[in-house]
């Protein structure tokens, strides 16, 4: 799978301050100027899809034409269970990047899958659109009792991410969830929609990572500051989320050391958006904490399966061992984490990805 992204699709070649306009068009021609197909593209940004870059291939995304036809056999790609796991995951993140109606319908069709993997990823993506059309089918997903915690989870943060005050009254009913995951998800959204309200015109992505986050990262720019804001169980996990994404914001060793600690935190919801932050953060200072997190059959399956992808998007070869060790883990959420994570190494170490910035690659 190395080396789908094409060098005329880097990210260096073009500004991430200026996505080109939306061009999905029904009948239009299936490559973008580029010569990228949908699905191609969708390749790359599953694969990036932690990184800056991968925000900023997702504002590309945009660029790329197709027709009904292609989006459909998208869609049945990520609805058919007979597909390897990856290639469902990539068709997920291609209609992610082209959005729209008929993308949310394929998507929403997915939820009847038997993969909580595969399930969470695609409420994650819905709100990662910030489309309103989703809300009614993550509402169906965050009340759904079936569901895995982990999924509903999702729903809940996708229905805080889309950012439309609809969602508060119910948001606040789940707030006292009798999983306490779901409960404190709902009630981070429910801080994030109300702090948007309070807060018209900021942007809702701002700084190098163009996800959106759970929380607004905290003002403070001091690391000793930010650092005991993360770890202090006292304070209410709105304003520590917000520590957490000033943290990854700033980058460097002393930031993902001090994001590491959090893995050791109470509790597991706040774990699992640590590793997930630490694979944003792409930084190979995290790596031990994560692999041991990873290792810990008695940590949350949600939060084990955040390293697992943290490892994979870190993808230095200090990560492989880990991943190796846990892709037949009896937990069956760990172990499609570290096959996925197995595939986003292979993409991350391949040949477009060798101007990485962030560390020096050790030589082969
Ligand atoms: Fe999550
Ligand atoms: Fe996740």
């Amino acid at each position: 799978m190395r080396g789908l992204r094409p060098p005329a699709f880097s990210s260096a070649s073009r500004s991430r301050e200026e996505p080109p306009p939306r061009e999905v068009r029904s009948g239009a021609a299936t490559r973008s100027p580029a010569g990228v197909t949908a699905a191609e593209h969708g390749s790359a940004l599953w694969a990036s899809r932690l990184s800056p870059r991968g925000a900023e291939d997702q504002a590309l995304a945009g660029g790329i034409m197709v027709t009904e036809q292609e989006v459909e056999a998208i869609g049945q790609v990520l609805v058919d269970p007979k597909q390897p796991l990856q290639a469902r995951f990539r068709a997920l993140f291609t209609l992610r990047g082209l959005g729209g109606p008929g993308a949310i319908a394929w998507i929403s069709r997915a939820f009847d899958d038997d993969s909580a993997l595969l399930k969470h990823e695609l409420a994650y993506c819905l709100g990662q659109m910030q489309d309103s059309r989703a809300i009614p089918v993550l509402t169906g997903v965050l009340r759904d009792t079936r569901q895995e915690p982990m999924v509903r989870h999702e729903a809940g943060e996708a229905l805080g991410a889309i950012g439309n005050p609809q969602a508060l009254e119910l948001l606040r009913q789940y707030c006292s969830d009798p999983v306490v995951e779901v409960a404190e998800t709902c009630q981070l959204a429910v801080r994030r929609l109300e702090w948007l309200q309070q807060h018209p015109g900021q942007p809702t992505v701002a700084g190098p990572y163009l996800s959106v986050d759970p929380a607004p990262p905290a003002e403070e720019r001091d690391m000793g500051q930010l650092r005991e804001a993360l770890l202090d169980e006292t304070l209410p996990l709105f304003d520590r989320y917000r520590a957490m994404f000033a943290l990854r914001n700033a980058g460097g060793q002393e930031a993902a050391l001090a994001l590491a600690e959090g893995l050791r935190c109470g509790s597991a919801l706040f774990r699992h958006e640590v590793g997930y932050v630490l694979g944003q953060l792409q930084h190979e200072a995290a790596v031990p904490q994560l692999a041991a997190t990873l290792a810990r059959p008695a940590e949350s399956p949600m939060v084990r399966h955040e390293c697992a992808e943290a490892l994979g998007a870190i993808a230095r070869p200090s990560c492989l061992a880990a991943l190796h060790a846990h892709a037949a883990d009896p937990e069956r959420v760990v172990r499609e984490s570290c096959l996925v994570a197995l595939d986003m190494y292979e993409q991350e170490s391949g040949p477009f990805q060798q101007d990485r910035p962030e560390q020096p690659r050790p030589p082969p």
